[in-house]
């Protein structure tokens, strides 16, 4: 099967969302391939959370068709709920329970057999057997995300959603998340994650699509982005091959630069 015959595990089309005055999704269009990992990055109120609610069947949208996992967000919320997951911006664990009853809670709400063998197999999976008798409470944040992150996938969702996994998480940490978000997409897992890190997005994506005044305004893999800026020009800025931040920077940076590739030649320049 060539990749233009199989059916994109989230297909977003013409996408749009206000709040009263204020037009958030004005037409976004992207598609997800199953078992990739895609990285919606934006600053912040770019509209990420909006468009990860609005897929997750948690907000309707105002325009366009969505669809996930085959399923249409608006006409079958039912069955695009079974087929994902959502780990929110914030993390959802009970600090009261322990890590494993947080897991065993979340397996008898969705009926499993086994709920206790359900929370060790994800415990051991996870590096948290030892943290799984100990109150969440007591986690560290990259723990606590890493059990929110575990809670999620009971069930076996082929589709998970993370807004924002690392936000407020240090370095060790973010690695540790990184490294989980990795291990699910080699299990064939399709994840779309919202960041604003954008060495996040460098370290995890296949493909990278950036959110912008309402839409997608960029997307493709980090090589075909870092094309975007090219490296002509004086020898000097040759040097060093552009991060995905300068990427960014020269698409959505300060208002006042006129052309993203001068942006960006400024501030190599400036460096
Ligand atoms: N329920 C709501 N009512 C009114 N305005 C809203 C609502 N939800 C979101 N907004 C506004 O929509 C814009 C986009 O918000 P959203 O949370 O989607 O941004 P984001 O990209 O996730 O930002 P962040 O990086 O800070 O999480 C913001 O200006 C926000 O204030
Ligand atoms: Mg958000």
């Amino acid at each position: 099967m060539t990749t233009a015959t199989i059916e994109p595990a989230i297909r977003v089309q013409g996408v749009k969302k206000s709040f009263k005055d204020l037009n958030v999704l004005r037409g976004v269009d992207f598609d997800v391939q199953p078992g990739t990992i895609f990285a919606l990055l934006g600053s912040n109120g770019a509209g990420k959370t909006t468009l990860v609610r609005i897929l997750s069947t948690l907000l309707k949208a105002d325009g366009g068709t969505a669809t996930v996992s085959g399923f249409d967000v608006a006409a079958q919320p039912g069955q695009v709920r079974e087929a994902i997951s959502l780990t929110g911006q914030f993390a959802a664990v009970d600090e009261v329970l322990t890590g494993r009853e947080n897991l065993v809670l979340i397996a008898q709400l969705r009926h499993l057999k086994n709920p206790g063998a359900v929370a060790d197999e994800l415990l051991a999976r996870f590096s948290l057997t030892e943290a799984g008798s100990r109150k969440a409470g007591t986690y560290s944040g990259g723990m606590r995300r890493r059990l929110d992150i575990a809670m999620s996938l009971i069930g076996d969702p082929s589709i998970i959603f993370l807004d924002e996994p690392t936000t407020g998480l240090d370095p060790q940490a973010r690695i540790e998340v990184w490294d989980t978000v990795k291990q699910l997409a080699q299990g064939g897992t399709t994840v779309l994650l919202t960041t604003q890190y954008l060495d996040e997005a460098e370290q995890l994506a296949d493909r990278i699509a950036i959110l912008h005044k309402g839409t997608i305004i960029q997307n493709g893999t980090l090589a075909e982005l870092k094309k975007l800026l090219p490296a002509g020009g004086e020898p000097v800025l040759v040097e060093k091959e552009p991060s995905l931040e300068d990427v960014f920077l020269a698409l959505v940076g300060e208002p006042a630069e006129t052309d993203a590739a001068e942006a960006a030649t400024t501030r190599k320049a400036s460096r």
